[in-house]
């Protein structure tokens, strides 16, 4: 048996399936996950399928003290035709081994890595939702487990795959979030872990939001750490504005998170010819569009929500209130559009989609 063969131990017991209606996000996980582990000199080894269990680790893991750690987030769903499908998953993979680079954890073999995934979604297959809006939300992470105290690179590591049955992110789902622009707090700054999946970027953010969400705003709006002036993500997704027909993002600077579903949806606009830019944007331009009339339509994007209408910023004591607090045309054409291709139902002319054979699956 080679290194590289998953190993399937399948639990005894399985849970019931939630209905629907009750899945929200990320609160319930289904009966199996992936392990693989890692220590120096042996590299990864012995990927495994298990029942879905708590964890045993030493309290020492550098983990919990030094925040050595990386995620991914992709999402699989079911086809009216009984097909599984996933949404350009070699890019998360890619992705998790840039953020590992970043945070010095060992590259992860990115074929093994899909092919672990695949054969734990189809273990799990009877826990993918079909309901419209829902899918099987897949958490990929890598966790250093070194029992140390000194600060430096641990020298082992688990790799976890686990599933999570989900609806929509925002209670709001495709209606216009309400979104206050954080003129204190900053996300991430050129240099450091902004452009990597990591848990500290999250954390970080945990304070403006509790703050945001206060004053009852959905998330807020992270301008660059340095002058506090340029735009760089919403919530935990990037960010983009129509403003009098061209629509505009923040270019990629590192500090800026890579997203799967931002790269679709640049390429998504240049096929239907709507002009698209990557490039600086303050928030003052934003203003100033606004006051003229041009600002158009603003929107997050990630994989957890696909794309988050905003329907107002709030920005030094003014509301800005986008096309009248409603869902925009190009904001919808892209939701229904990606998801779409993502459920199966819209044709898909980049080949994005990714089905899970069972065959395809190394026993
Ligand atoms: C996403 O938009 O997919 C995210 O990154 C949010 C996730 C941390 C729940």
């Amino acid at each position: 048996m080679s290194e590289k063969t998953i190993q399937v131990n399948l639990s005894p017991e399985r849970k019931p399936k939630p209905e629907s209606n009750q899945l929200g996000f990320g609160k319930i996980f289904t009966d199996h996950m992936f392990v693989m582990d890692y220590t120096e000199g042996k590299g990864w080894h012995d990927p495994r399928v298990v029942p879905y269990q708590p964890l045993t680790l030493d309290p020492a893991s550098m983990i919990f003290h030094y925040g050595q750690t990386v995620f991914e987030g992709l999402k699989a769903y079911l086809t009216n035709d009984n097909r599984i499908l996933l949404f350009r998953p070699e890019r998360n993979m890619q992705r998790l081994n840039r953020s590992n680079d970043r945070l010095c954890i060992p590259n992860i073999d990115e074929e093994l890595a899909l092919e672990a995934l695949k054969k734990l979604i189809l273990v799990d297959k009877e826990w993918i939702p079909t309901a419209e809006g829902t899918s099987l939300y897949i958490r990929p992470f890598i966790i250093a487990t070194e029992p140390f105290l000194g600060v430096h690179a641990s020298n082992s590591y688990q790799f976890i795959i686990i599933l999570s049955p989900v609806g929509s992110y925002y209670k709001e789902g495709i209606q216009p979030v309400k979104i206050l622009v954080e003129s204190d707090y900053v996300r991430a700054v050129a240099g450091g872990t902004g452009e990597a999946k990591t848990a500290g970027n999250y954390a970080s953010s945990l304070k403006a939001q509790e703050v945001a969400s206060q004053k009852e705003y959905s998330q807020v709006l992270w301008l660059d750490g340095l002058e506090k002036k340029y735009i760089e993500e919403v919530g935990s997704m990037n960010v983009f504005f129509k403003i009098d027909g061209e629509v505009v993002t923040p270019a990629l600077n590192g500090s800026i998170l890579e997203g799967v579903t931002r790269n679709s949806v640049i390429h998504l606009l240049k096929h239907w010819g709507v002009p698209v830019s990557e490039r600086k944007i303050s928030m003052q331009e934003v203003y100033d569009a606004y006051k003229a009339g041009k600002l158009e339509e603003a929107f997050g994007t990630g994989t957890a929500a696909v794309i988050s209408p905003v329907g107002e910023f709030f920005w030094k004591d003014e509301k800005l209130v986008i096309n009248e607090g409603k869902t925009g045309e190009i904001s919808k054409r892209l939701y229904q559009t990606i998801t779409g291709i993502q459920n199966g139902t819209e044709q898909d002319p980049f080949d994005w989609v990714v089905e899970v054979h069972q065959e395809a699956v190394a026993k």
